[in-house]
C-alpha cells in the first residue's frame, strides 16, 4: 500500500520489505502493526544493545487501548546485572523525544508501553483499508510452505466438519461443527493456505440397512424427492419402533420358553442385517439404493448449508471407506501387535501399548466385531491414512464434540502406533461443549432448517414492531432468514468453545447486547450514513485525514489497524470469540462515535474525513463479519 510505504519512508531505516525480510511471518505491506513493530525493534536494538530478533516478538498486546499499543516486559530481554526496574527507566529515558511514530513510552514498574502517534497512523491506516478492501485482515503470506519463496506453493489444511448422519436428526453438535468448522476454513484461507473443506457423512452401518427396508415397506418415492431428509427421518423412526416392539416380543415368549429361533432368523433387525451385507459386499441394486437416499440427502444438506454461506469441496462418508482397505489395516495392526483378538473380536488394549496413565485412559476399543463388521473408529483410521495419500496435507482439523475426546485421541494414537508419527503430529481435533435445551417454539428440533426457519421467523416478528423501517427493506423475508442465522451463529460463538451454552432464544435474537442482530444492525448503521451523505469514492479517497485529530478519532483507527493482528492471532487460538469480541468491541466505540464525529450536518470537508473513518469502519466490520461466516446486511 502507497500510503504505508509513505510513512515508511519518513523513518530511518525503516522499509516494509526490510522488515518483512527480517522476521518470520511479518508481511508489513498486509498488516500495518508489523510495520510499527518493526520500527520499534529498530530503535530498541539502539537502545538496549539486543538483537532486534529477540526484541521482535517481545511487544506483546495490551489489555486495552489506554495501556498503549505494545507493551515490553524489560526481563523479556534478559539482560544481567542490572534490576529490570532500573534497565526499564533508562531505556525509557533514552528513548527518541521526537520520533515520527511513537510517543515517548510510559513507565509502569519495569514494563514500557509504547503509544502510536495519531496523526501519521490515521493517514497510512485509512488510506490502506480503503485500498485492501476486503483482503484487509488477509495475511496471505502465512499459508506459504516458505514465506521467502511463493514458488513453492502454499500449505494444505484439511478441515472436517458438520458431518450429521442421514435419517438421523441434525443435533447441536452438527451444528456446532458447521459454525466453527466453517469458520476455521475461512480463517486459513485468508490465512493463505491451501484449504479442502470435507464433509464425513454417517452413512453406513446395519442401520442403513434398516433404513432400506423401511423405505421398500412404506417409502414414497414423491415424498422421498420433495423432502428426503423429513422422509427418511420419518421411515427411520417408524422402522425402529417396530424393531423395538418385536425384539420386546420375541424376548417375551422366550422367557415363556417359546422356540423363538424361527422368529429371530426373520425379525428385522435379522433382515437388517442381511440388507447391509448385500451392501458391504457391493451389491448393485442395493448399493444403487442406499445411493440414492444419500445423494438426495446431500443436494438438500447442501441448500442449508448455502444459506449459512458454507460449501465443501468433498462430501465424504463412512460409507466410502472401503472393506478392502479396513482389511489390509487389520493386518498391519495384527502383525505389528496393536490389535490382538479377544472373544473372536480385535481390540486395542492400550495399557499394553501406551505406558502410564495414558494407556489406561485409552481404554480397549474394539476395531472388529466378532462377525466380521468393521465400526466407527475402523473407518476413520482407514479414512485418515487415505485422506493423507490423497490429498498430502500439512494439517488436517477435526471438528468434532468434546463427547468424542477419545474416540479422536484413540484415532490419532493408532496411527501413531502404525509407525506414522508424522501424520499423526499433523492431525488436530477441535472440540466445543454441548448446548442446552436447543428447541424450536413448536417443540423439539430435529433439522437445521427447523432452528434456522424458527429464529427467522421471530426474527420477522421483531422487524415488524418497527413500521417505518420495515417499509424500507426490500426483502423482509430475506433479511430476518439472515437476521435469525446471524442469531444463532453469533450466540454459538460469543464463548469459548469448549463451554457449554444454553440456546436461548429471546436473548440472541435481541437487538440489545452482544448479538447477531446487534452486530448486523451496527454495520446497517454506517452503510446507512453514507447513503444519507452521499458523498462519492472520490470524496472520501481526496479526504484531508488531518482533521481525524480528536482522540475518539485516533483511537478508532488504533483499534481498525489491529485487525490483521486479531486475525492472526486467532489461527492460533482457533476461537471465533477472538473474532467476535474484537467485532463488539468495535461497534461499542463505533456507537459512542456517533455524537462526538457527526457526518451528516457538518461541514463539508469534516463529513469527507468523518466518512472516510466510517468507511473504514464498514470494511473492517464487514471483513469481520464474512470471516465468521455472517451476511453483512446494509440496511
Ligand atoms: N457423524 C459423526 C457423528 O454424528 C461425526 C463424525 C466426526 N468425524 C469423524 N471423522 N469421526 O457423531
Amino acid at each position: 500500500p502507497a500510503s504505508l510505504d509513505q510513512l515508511a519512508k519518513q523513518v530511518d531505516r525503516l522499509s516494509l520489505d526490510a522488515v518483512a525480510e527480517k522476521y518470520p511471518n511479518v508481511n508489513p505491506s498486509q498488516n500495518p502493526l508489523d510495520l510499527y513493530r518493526g520500527h520499534l525493534a529498530n530503535l530498541l536494538e539502539g537502545i538496549t544493545g539486543v538483537d532486534p530478533k529477540i526484541i521482535y516478538p517481545q511487544l506483546l498486546w495490551t489489555s486495552g487501548l489506554d495501556k498503549g499499543d505494545f507493551v515490553l516486559a524489560a526481563p523479556a530481554l534478559r539482560i544481567k546485572g542490572k534490576k529490570p526496574d532500573e534497565l526499564a527507566k533508562e531505556w525509557a529515558e533514552k528513548f527518541p523525544e521526537n520520533d515520527p511514530l511513537f510517543e515517548k513510552p510510559v513507565l509502569v514498574n519495569y514494563f514500557l508501553s509504547f503509544f502510536i502517534k495519531g496523526a501519521p497512523l490515521v493517514k497510512s491506516v485509512l488510506p490502506m483499508i480503503r485500498e485492501l478492501g476486503s483482503d484487509f485482515g488477509r495475511n496471505t503470506s502465512l499459508g506459504l510452505k516458505d514465506p521467502k519463496d511463493p514458488s513453492q506453493g502454499k500449505k494444505r489444511i484439511i478441515v472436517e466438519f458438520s458431518s450429521p448422519n442421514i435419517a438421523k436428526p441434525f443435533h447441536a453438535g452438527h451444528l456446532r461443527s458447521t459454525i466453527i468448522g466453517g469458520f476455521i476454513a475461512n480463517l486459513h484461507s485468508a490465512a493463505g493456505w491451501d484449504v479442502i473443506r470435507i464433509n464425513y457423512l454417517g452413512d453406513w452401518g446395519k442401520q442403513y440397512g434398516l433404513l432400506a427396508l423401511a423405505f421398500e415397506k412404506y417409502g414414497d418415492e414423491a415424498t422421498l424427492k420433495a423432502d428426503p431428509i423429513n422422509h427418511l427421518f420419518h421411515l427411520y423412526v417408524r422402522i425402529n419402533t417396530e424393531m423395538t416392539a418385536e425384539k420386546e416380543e420375541i424376548e417375551k415368549k422366550k422367557q415363556a420358553g417359546e422356540d423363538v429361533s424361527a422368529l429371530e432368523a426373520n425379525s428385522l433387525d435379522e433382515q437388517a442385517r442381511r440388507y447391509f451385507k448385500k451392501m458391504t459386499d457391493r451389491d448393485e441394486a442395493a448399493l444403487a439404493q442406499w445411493k440414492r437416499f444419500r445423494d438426495l440427502s446431500i443436494t438438500r444438506y447442501k441448500q442449508t448449508y448455502a444459506r449459512l454461506n458454507i460449501h465443501f469441496d468433498h462430501y465424504s462418508g463412512e460409507s466410502q471407506v472401503l472393506e478392502s482397505s479396513m482389511d489390509q489395516i487389520g493386518k498391519e495392526m495384527e502383525e505389528k501387535g496393536i490389535c490382538k483378538e479377544d472373544k473372536g473380536a480385535m481390540l486395542v488394549n492400550f495399557s499394553e501399548l501406551v505406558p502410564g496413565k495414558e494407556g489406561k485412559r485409552l481404554e480397549k476399543p474394539i476395531v472388529r466385531k466378532k462377525d466380521g463388521t468393521a465400526l466407527y473408529l475402523t473407518r476413520d483410521i482407514s479414512e485418515l491414512l487415505q485422506r493423507h495419500e490423497t490429498y498430502k496435507f500439512d494439517k488436517m482439523i477435526y471438528v468434532v464434540a468434546s463427547a468424542q475426546d477419545l474416540h479422536l485421541k484413540q484415532l490419532f494414537k493408532i496411527i501413531e502406533l502404525l509407525g506414522h508419527k508424522d501424520i499423526a503430529d499433523k492431525c488436530q481435533h477441535i472440540n466445543f461443549g454441548l448446548v442446552q435445551g436447543m428447541s424450536t417454539r413448536k417443540g423439539t428440533v430435529k433439522f437445521l432448517d427447523d432452528i434456522l426457519r424458527d429464529v427467522a421467523d421471530k426474527m420477522h416478528e421483531t422487524m415488524k414492531k418497527n413500521e417505518d423501517k420495515y417499509a424500507q427493506v426490500h426483502d423482509p423475508e430475506g433479511t430476518a432468514d439472515i437476521l435469525g442465522i446471524s442469531s444463532v451463529m453469533a450466540q454459538d460463538m460469543s464463548g469459548k468453545r469448549i463451554n457449554n451454552y444454553t440456546f436461548n432464544m429471546e436473548q440472541m435474537t435481541s437487538f440489545e447486547g452482544d448479538t447477531g442482530p446487534y452486530l448486523q444492525y451496527a454495520h446497517a448503521r454506517v452503510s446507512s450514513i453514507r447513503r444519507k451523505a452521499d458523498l462519492t469514492d472520490e470524496d472520501l479517497a481526496s479526504a484531508n485525514l488531518s482533521l481525524l485529530d480528536s482522540p475518539h478519532a485516533v483511537n478508532m483507527v488504533r483499534l481498525l489497524a489491529q485487525w490483521p493482528d486479531v486475525v492472526q492471532n486467532t489461527l492460533r487460538t482457533l476461537e471465533p470469540a477472538t473474532v467476535l469480541t474484537y467485532l463488539f468491541k468495535m461497534t461499542h466505540a463505533l456507537s459512542s462515535s456517533y455524537d462526538q464525529l457527526r457526518v451528516v450536518g457538518s461541514e463539508r470537508e469534516l463529513m469527507k474525513a468523518r466518512m472516510a473513518l466510517y468507511d473504514a469502519a464498514h470494511t473492517v466490520l464487514g471483513n469481520g463479519m464474512r470471516l465468521l461466516g455472517l451476511s453483512p446486511v446494509e440496511r
